[in-house]
């Protein structure tokens, strides 16, 4: 089990700090989302800040690239730094290529799917994924309310892995809270983003541990 803080709702006057506070606190991956004003209504940042994030922390980089023609962009997310790449499924015309041009430079490759889209769009390369995230959310800004109905995408999505005996990391990523996560994981996720939840607080520190704890236990 996996926590990956999304650094959306840090601080950026104080990222160093951010970034520490997590990494000290259990975090198992930077989850780093790249937005462009064209595929979501919201532009955050670019491969330079990859590249300085990479700089400052050994965590591995889980970048999430909301992004159009994100084909565009492999390499330069690659060589930055990034250690597990996220495309959604709504953004690529050639999938395979997109997935295989991931692997080429030795990274994670991951599918991402939004609310609104059927797991049926991504079995086709299911068998070539080292990850699927799940959007429980509507991507674009961190802080929204978890969508239930996504619960049944990982219930799906985890029958095939156990049908196929597939490897692949199960991610949600949205509205994750001390409640949420317990749902997201009975449901078989095993990696789980939080951004307004752990930063969005005056002590990061303890809202990692309460994300761990629910993990470990069941209470
Ligand atoms: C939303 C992003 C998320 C976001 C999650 O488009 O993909 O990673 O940071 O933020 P919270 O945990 O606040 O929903
Ligand atoms: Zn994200």
């Amino acid at each position: 089990m996996k926590i990956a803080p999304s650094i959306l709702s840090a601080d950026f006057t104080n990222l160093r700090r951010d970034i520490y506070l997590v990494e000290e606190n259990g975090a198992d991956y930077l989850h780093i989302d790249i937005m462009d004003g064209h595929f979501v209504p919201n532009i955050t940042m670019g491969p330079n800040i990859v590249q300085a994030i990479r700089s400052i922390t050994k965590l591995p980089l889980d970048v999430h690239l909301m992004i159009k023609k994100p084909e565009h962009f492999i390499e330069a997310f690659a060589n930055a730094g990034a250690d597990i790449i996220s495309i959604h499924i709504e953004a690529a015309t050639h999938i395979h290529a997109i997935l295989q041009k991931i692997k080429k430079f030795h990274k994670k490759a991951s599918i991402a799917i939004n609310p609104g889209t059927p797991t049926s769009a991504i079995q086709a390369i299911l068998s070539m994924v080292d990850q699927i995230l799940i959007m429980s959310v509507n991507p674009g800004f961190g802080g929204q309310k978890f969508l239930p109905e996504t619960l049944a995408k990982i219930t799906e999505i985890t029958t095939i892995k156990k049908n196929n005996k597939y490897s692949f990391d199960i991610e949600i990523d949205g509205g994750i809270d001390e409640y949420t996560i317990k749902q997201a994981k009975n449901a078989g996720a095993n990696v789980f983003v939080a951004g307004s939840f752990i930063y969005n607080t005056t002590n990061p520190a303890r809202k990692m541990k309460m994300l761990r704890d629910c993990l470990n236990f069941n209470f």
